[in-house]
């Protein structure tokens, strides 16, 4: 029975992948893909920056494609203990809530924030991006990367119980199981277009730069007529551009130069990162690695400070 169900999956995938080479490159853009390329080259685009990951949970996945990785002080901060000790690729590693009031970065010591696939899991996104503004410096770059809240997979998504489904991804899409990204309890607080930009607007960012992506009829490819339905919709969403519709996004923002919080990198005069990573990883000797920089300390000092509260 199991294999008639799975050779009639299979089948059905088969279908939809012949439909789905057809479409446009463009329109089949992967929100994944999109924020790797674009995060790295804000990270690229001077070295020694303070650059916290928020959810980084057990990937960074902009690292690969960054110029000199070891030049920047890349700090990953994770509500879960558990996915940081995961993260073999950074030793910087906090673990907080990035919507509390007691986040634990300074005021104004981060050049750039970024986060993948996070903001959808924050109960409070007024708070995350207040916390975002607050602890960017001014002219500081924020980019976060998230599934839009109206698009139907998210909708089913917030309707069924969180271990259903994890399991429906999991059975239907065992080629995702490799990345182990899928199934953290989802809230999609305001997590569309306008909402974001209105958050974005009154936290005093600038610049505001959106990617809207439509296609999520992959979701359902497991049944090629259900495939086809979803496809339709998002290809009518997409070219009649309802931004508000979009299944995917990527923000870039900046943070404004006006009520500075604190002084430019450039300015300050000794600098230093001290903070309160729980995540300590050992050296060869079993000694505790520095807990900032591990065995990965940047070549040049970071330019700005981060403390613990
Ligand atoms: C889908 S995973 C994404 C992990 C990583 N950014 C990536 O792209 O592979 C979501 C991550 O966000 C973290 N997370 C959820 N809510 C959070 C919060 N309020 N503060 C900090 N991290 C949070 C989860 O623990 C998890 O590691």
């Amino acid at each position: 029975m199991m294999s008639l169900l799975a050779r009639f999956i299979a089948a059905n995938q088969r279908l939809s992948k012949t439909a789905e080479d057809r479409l446009p490159a463009r329109f089949k853009r992967h929100i994944q893909t999109l924020y790797k390329y674009k995060a790295a080259e804000l990270v690229n685009r001077r070295p020694g920056q303070v650059v916290l990951d928020i959810g980084g949970g057990k990937e960074c996945p902009f690292l690969p494609y960054l110029d000199a990785p070891h030049a920047h002080l890349i700090i990953a901060l994770d509500l879960s203990e558990e996915e940081l000790r995961r993260n073999r690729q950074l030793e910087g590693k906090i673990v907080a809530d990035a919507a509390s009031h007691g986040f634990p970065v300074r005021d104004g010591s981060a050049d750039l924030v970024l986060s993948r696939s996070v903001v959808e899991h924050i109960r409070d996104n007024g708070a995350f991006f207040a916390n975002c503004a607050r602890v960017l410096r001014p002219g500081g770059f924020m980019i976060h990367a998230f599934p839009g809240k109206y698009a139907p997979f998210a909708l089913i998504n917030k309707l069924l119980p969180n271990r259903l489904a994890r399991r429906l991804v999991a059975n239907l899409h065992p080629e995702w199981r490799e990345e182990d990204n899928y199934g953290f309890l989802a809230f999609y607080d305001r997590c569309y277009f306008s909402a974001v930009r209105d958050l974005l607007d009154s936290n005093g960012f600038e610049n505001l730069r959106f990617d809207f992506l439509y296609y999520q009829s992959i979701y359902f490819n497991f049944f090629f007529p259900l495939y086809l339905l979803m496809l339709a919709y998002d290809l009518i969403a997409s070219v009649l551009g309802v931004r508000n519709l979009a299944s995917g996004i990527v923000v870039t923002a900046e943070r404004s130069w006006i009520n500075r919080v604190a002084p430019r990198p450039s300015e300050l005069s000794s600098p230093e990162v001290a903070t309160a990573p729980v995540v300590r990883d050992r050296d060869s000797n079993g000694a505790a690695a520095d807990p900032i920089f591990g065995r990965h300390r940047p070549a040049k000092p970071p330019p700005a400070r981060l403390h613990a509260k």
